[in-house]
């Protein structure tokens, strides 16, 4: 069976078709960076008007690169939530009218299972179980993988997600949107333990996530630098980007490998835009080996929103039977928490 999936979550509008037993035979992403970058962040309005734009060629091009028509197609998935909901609704509205048109089975998927299962499209891939980290610019969350429809949600951040911090981080540096990007760039140059940013742990035994006093801590170093006026240097600039990394990316590491300890997991996967980011690659890389733990990173494509993990995730709920109706409505936030 292929499967057709669209995925419009945030501000990429993306559509791949999966064939579970040979692989993706196409993926493809607009992105939307251009618009938002002037303004520092996404701006929703602006994001759903090119989703709109965007949805039916992207679907096309990517039936196109698998060298096949709708014909071809026995299942349609699309994210259903969570996200910015006018963007979701795109997408999902976009699938669901084609479905009908096409008397097609379609089913609505949550975005973090697309995240949770991305690792499972790689040649390498995990046994269940697993836990998993997603990081990405929406969310930053741990969960116990069971199988590829079971997720056990074991720690959230409290507040921003990772990907959101260094973003956040970015614009303060001035570095541009997305600054996630940008900001691991600079760090590659700069001095980890230059400044001695916190790591929120939260207690002992938490699993949970928190950034925003980091955030407040970059500020706050950063304002000092340039008090008087002062630019900052290159050198300066470097060293608060590799600090702040660190810090985000000690908590991550740490706090992942606590929670398959405690779930008697001796596998890892990552998912999530955050995921790309190659100090913590490498870290977490080191940790696993160090704990003898098996580590699965998606390539740096399927890290980032893609509908390929939606098509692999959309499969495994159709074989237990979902199905949406047209009446089925998009969500912003995840039932998976
Ligand atoms: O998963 P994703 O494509 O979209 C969602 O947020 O769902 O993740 C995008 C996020 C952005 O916050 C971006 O800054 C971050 O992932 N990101 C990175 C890197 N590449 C993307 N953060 C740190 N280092 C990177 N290399």
């Amino acid at each position: 069976m292929r499967i057709l999936a669209i995925e419009s979550s945030c501000d990429d509008t993306a559509a791949a078709v999966l064939d579970p037993d040979r692989g993706i035979l196409s993926s493809a992403v607009s992105n939307q960076d251009a618009i938002h970058s002037p303004f520092g962040g996404i701006v929703p309005e602006l994001a759903s008007r090119r989703h709109i734009e965007m949805v039916a060629a992207v679907t096309g091009e990517a039936l196109r690169r698998a060298g096949c028509g709708l014909e071809g197609i026995g299942l349609i998935a699309a994210t259903q939530g969570p996200g910015l909901v006018g963007s979701v609704l795109v997408g999902f509205t976009f699938a669901k009218a084609l479905a009908m048109a096409r008397n097609l089975p379609c089913v609505g998927v949550d975005h973090i299972a697309g995240h949770l299962l991305s690792c499972r499209l790689e040649a390498r891939r995990p046994d269940f179980p697993y836990t998993a980290l997603i990081v990405s610019g929406g969310n930053t969350a741990l969960f116990a993988v069971e199988n590829a429809v079971r997720f056990l949600p074991l720690g959230r951040t409290r507040d921003d997600a990772a990907g959101e911090a260094f973003d956040k981080v970015a614009k303060l540096l001035g570095l541009g949107y997305p600054g996630g990007p940008a900001v691991s760039r600079l760090a590659a140059d700069g001095d980890p333990a230059a400044f001695s940013f916190p790591r929120a742990r939260l207690g002992a035994d938490n699993l949970d996530f928190s950034f925003s006093g980091l955030k407040t801590a970059v500020a706050t170093a950063t304002a000092s630098l340039r008090e008087g006026g002062h630019p900052l240097t290159p050198e300066e600039l470097a060293d608060l980007c590799a600090s702040f990394q660190e810090a985000v990316i000690d908590v991550l590491v740490e706090k992942t490998l606590a929670a398959a300890r405690r779930h008697h997991h001796r596998r890892i996967a990552l998912g999530g835009g955050v995921a790309a980011n190659p100090r913590l690659r490498s870290a977490m890389t080191e940790a696993c080996a160090d704990k003898g733990l098996e580590l699965f990173l998606p390539s740096p494509a399927l890290c980032t929103d893609n509908a390929a993990m939606i098509a692999l995730a959309g499969y495994h709920c159709f074989l237990q039977g979902d199905r949406i109706d047209p009446d089925s409505d998009a969500y912003s936030r995840s039932p998976l928490h």
